[in-house]
């Protein structure tokens, strides 16, 4: 299980909506950039609110959208100073093109300390000059739209950094400006913070500041003060923030850590539960600081200013049921279009009942779901599903699910060469600085982030200097150059998926229907739209499987399916649903007619 979820559960022509039908096989097939990509027309009508499809063949952008998390430290170095930047995503769009997504997510580049990685800023309206400039980012855009890909970035609405001069100045007398802009207490006593709550990195999530002699609140590191979502200038300075980038033509956001916004005014202790976590501090649960309902209310005027400008909210929405994640959605589907199911990413092995029992509760939940398998905080899904001897085939397999589920899927960058996680092997090594204050048992989250791995030469293609982090152990043969030309590695896999997806209404717009429910080593499910429907089978088991179907149920009584994807050399043509035979961990996409 990854560290970070243990650590927690203690196109002009796309428009607003777009229509969805067949296409041709090519990847990304919009022949003109995404509106949201010029400044002059990022401004949309509020009228066409963009949960109200008009028919039902008519979905919003973000539905039939693949979305590709980058982490730009670690995705391409283009000035070769060992950090990866603007400049290097630019370069690689049409490796993105190629492999056929819609959408990038960008984690923070702006200029921040970097104590965090980016999610410390010190300017929200500005780029970090590691990473390049405004002009950089502009051209990036730009050349992303000629693309048809859309940019989103990454808002940290919870914290700045304490080098923001929003923080500067509160911390520099208790009657400055921005002194109630973030979240000041008194002591309960000498050397005693104000209350029990611990800080998601480590130790008291309290800092004594001797100047003015009180304690401020961080759910992070103590260099990342919260604000105080209390006060209205707080939301209108962040609110600010969002329509910067959207006059610049960014299509959304990523909200990161949503369920942290608020916490209890009285500042009530939270519960302690047994045991220890990995920074040696007492387990507890975060009753009194974490998804506390005044959260919803700044969403909705979030959601309010982002549907001007047919713009998508993501959210880093770590809920434990169905029910929180929901209320994310809002009452009124008025709040964030993508709320991430992180529960997903905890069934954390290959099980069909577990991943059935998830799929069928997002389904209940009524809103448009999202599927993921990795971030920038958790360990690899290469190592995650792993077994250590197939885990290529498992890599496949994944990707044979969660990019023809029935939602929107985010990638994360790697995944599509079977990046594999890389800890440090010893303290010294550690970047992440919670990984130096939980090791051993929590070695941070440098593993998951290491270089994009490009070529088998030296640096593996992504930099010509040392990287800030080495290179994981595998680059020689998995990175995107080898890869390219072998028609069976997982990156060949994924760009098959992704075309096959883009071009059948069914797995855009299907419903869900799971099959064969008892199978405890096949998952199935028909992806079923009018007359069609694709028959998804993946054998998610070490050991060959025979599987039959009866499709009469549901309408489809021809018996047979035409194979349109598989993994399993020699198949071609139809096969008959009574008698199938699958591979250790085949994956089998064949179409069903009426
Ligand atoms: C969630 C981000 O994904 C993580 O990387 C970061 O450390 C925290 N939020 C704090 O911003
Ligand atoms: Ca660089």
């Amino acid at each position: 299980m990854g560290k970070w979820i243990l650590a927690l559960f203690m196109s002009v022509g796309l428009g607003l909506c777009a229509p969805i039908s067949a296409q041709s096989n090519a990847p990304n097939p919009q022949a003109k950039p995404p509106a949201s990509q010029s400044k002059s027309s990022a401004m949309k009508s509020k009228s066409s609110g963009q949960s109200k499809a008009a028919t039902a063949d008519v979905r919003p952008w973000w539905q039939s959208a693949v979305f590709y998390e980058i982490y730009p430290r670690s995705f391409a170095d283009s000035n070769n100073d060992g950090i990866g930047d603007l400049n290097g995503i630019t370069s690689k769009l049409d490796y993105l093109h190629q492999l056929g997504v819609d959408a990038i997510w960008i984690t923070p580049f702006y200029p921040s300390p970097q104590v965090d990685f980016g999610y410390d800023v010190s300017d929200y309206e500005n780029i970090d000059p590691i990473y390049g400039n405004l002009a950089d980012f502009g051209q990036l855009q730009t050349a992303a739209g000629q693309r048809g890909i859309r940019v989103v970035l990454d808002l940290v609405l919870n914290h700045t950094s304490d080098q923001h001069q929003w923080f500067i100045d509160a911390r520099s007398s208790r009657n400055s400006k921005h002194r109630d802009w973030y979240i000041w207490r008194d002591g309960k006593g000498p050397q005693q913070p104000p209350n029990n709550w611990e800080s998601l990195f480590g130790g008291s999530a309290w800092q004594f500041d001797p100047k003015t002699n009180q304690y401020y609140y961080h759910f992070f590191y103590p260099q990342q003060p919260d604000l105080n979502w209390r006060n209205p200038a707080v939301k209108d300075a962040m609110f600010d923030v969002t329509r910067f980038w959207y006059d610049r033509g960014v299509a959304g956001f990523r909200l990161d850590a949503v369920d942290t916004l608020f916490e209890d005014p009285k500042l009530h202790d939270n519960p302690i539960l047994p045991g220890k976590n990995a920074f040696g501090d007492p387990n507890m649960e975060d009753q009194y600081n974490r998804n506390l309902p005044e959260i919803h209310g700044i969403l909705k005027g979030l959601r309010k200013i982002a549907d001007q400008y047919d713009a998508v909210l993501i959210g880093e929405t770590w809920t434990t049921s169905i029910e929180q994640l929901k209320d994310y959605y809002g009452a009124d589907k008025d709040e964030l279009e993508l709320p991430m199911d992180f529960m997903f990413t905890m069934v954390d092995k290959l099980s069909p009942t577990e991943f059935r029992k998830q799929i069928a509760a997002l389904n209940s939940s009524g809103g448009w779901p999202v599927y993921l398998i990795g971030n920038h905080d958790i360990e690899r899904s290469y190592n995650r599903y792993g077994d250590g001897k197939h885990n290529d085939a498992i890599a496949k397999a994944m990707a044979g699910m969660y990019l023809t589920l029935r939602g929107t899927p985010i990638m994360y960058y790697g995944e599509e060469i079977g990046m594999a996680n890389d800890d440090p092997k010893t303290k010294a090594e550690v970047k992440d600085p919670k990984g130096k204050l939980g090791w051993p048992q929590d070695k941070g989250r440098d593993g998951e982030r290491t270089p994009m791995q490009w070529t088998d030469k030296v640096n593996a293609g992504f930099s010509k200097t040392r990287p800030w982090l080495p290179v994981a152990d595998n680059y020689k043969t998995h990175n995107v150059a080898v890869e390219l030309k072998d028609p069976n590695s997982i990156l060949a896999f994924y760009q098959k998926v992704l075309a096959l997806r883009r071009s059948t209404p069914a797995l855009l717009l299907g419903d869900y229907v799971a099959l064969n429910e008892n199978d405890v080593n096949v998952m199935s499910y028909l992806r079923s739209y009018k007359d069609k429907a694709v028959l998804v089978v993946i054998n998610m088991s070490s050991e060959p499987q025979r599987v039959s179907f009866n499709l009469t149920p549901q309408g489809f009584s021809t018996g047979q399916a035409k194979t349109l994807l598989t993994t399993m050399n020699g198949i071609s043509g139809s096969l008959r649903l009574t008698e199938m035979s699958l591979e250790p961990f085949a994956v089998y996409m064949g179409e069903v007619s009426r």
